[in-house]
């Protein structure tokens, strides 16, 4: 497989990107009866840049099985909600004592301490009720569909890989921790992005296996990559302090493996998730893409 950064820009579906906050604003409507403070911090939170990676997979899944993005997009905008509110919850000084996020003051910062915990609170929440008034779904499938967000976000799932995070700053780990810490904090959640697709669009069983092994290679992928920006991308192409996690001792890709192999294990991840999906009859081109671009990304 050979990449080269001037494949980035044709590797990423920003149109999807584009549909993606398109909603999110639209959705972000129904909170004009909130406290003030607290719709401001969702509004500067939410609509803050970002990839949008996680949506992003859950329509370029929809697309590949042939369904309508119009018919995921509440469930891609849930799981938005909850990768937002991981990452003021991530940044507050208990945890990783970020400042800066997608170029701009970390929620805390802007809106202290406590509005960041009560915003991070009502997203996690509100992702649940995007779900409820607006994925038109059995309710059979609306339970199947929660019930993979659930479980990826919760203590079995992405604050478990938080825990471990924080609990093994500052100490020794071992490279099978440090994987199933990726596993949990990062890949769960983007497993459940393509998962939920898969099962609103009637995937059957076959295809929805292949498509967790892609979900669980591209998530470590995306995480040894992150690892690795940390240190080469400078704050101004990343949005996020370059250097944060030397500064705070934690335990990284690059950090227990050094760069070079952390790099070559994740182009070996990225092929292991192309490779598991290239026999489905789906369209499978949007998601090898995205797969590439995760690979070469470089903010
Ligand atoms: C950052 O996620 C947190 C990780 C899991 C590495 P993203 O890099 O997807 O953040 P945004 O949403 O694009 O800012
Ligand atoms: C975050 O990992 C994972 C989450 C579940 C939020 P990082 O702590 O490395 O993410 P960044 O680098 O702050 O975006
Ligand atoms: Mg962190
Ligand atoms: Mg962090
Ligand atoms: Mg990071």
């Amino acid at each position: 497989m050979m990449l080269n950064k001037k494949n980035l820009k044709d590797l990423y579906p920003e149109a999807l990107a584009a549909e993606v906050d398109k909603n999110l604003k639209l959705y972000l409507n129904d909170y004009n009866h909130i406290p003030g403070r607290l719709k401001e911090a969702i509004g500067y939170c939410v609509l803050n840049g970002g990839k949008r990676l996680r949506p992003v997979l859950c329509l370029a899944t929809a697309k590949s099985i042939g369904c309508s993005i119009e018919q995921v997009m509440p469930t891609a905008c849930a799981i938005e909600f909850i990768h937002t509110y991981s990452l003021i919850h991530d940044d507050l000084p208990a945890i990783d004592n970020d400042d800066l996020r997608r170029g701009k003051p970390s929620c805390h910062k802007k809106f202290g301490e406590d509005i960041a915990i009560l915003t991070g609170d009502a997203l996690f929440a509100e992702s649940f009720n995007l779900i409820l008034k607006y994925q038109n779904s059995s309710p059979g499938k609306k339970l199947e569909v929660l019930s993979e967000i659930i479980s990826a976000a919760g203590a079995s799932g992405m604050v478990a890989g938080q825990v471990i995070d924080v609990s093994s700053t500052g100490k020794r780990t071992t490279k099978k921790n440090l994987e199933y810490m990726h596993l949990n904090k990062t890949s769960k959640l983007i497993i459940a992005a393509i998962r939920t697709s898969a099962i609103i669009c009637n995937a059957n069983s076959d295809v929805l296996k292949s498509l967790s092994i892609y979900g669980e290679n591209i998530g470590l992928v995306f995480q040894i990559i992150d690892d690795i920006l940390d240190i080469t991308s400078s704050t101004g192409t990343s949005g996020k302090t370059q250097g944060k996690d030397i500064d705070n001792s934690k335990n990284t890709f690059p950090s227990l493996w050094g760069m070079d192999k952390s790099r070559k294990i994740a182009k070996e991840k990225t092929e292991k998730a192309i490779e598991s999906i290239k026999d489905l009859d789906i369209d499978k081109k949007i998601l090898t893409d995205i797969a590439k671009f995760i690979l070469i990304r470089e903010a």
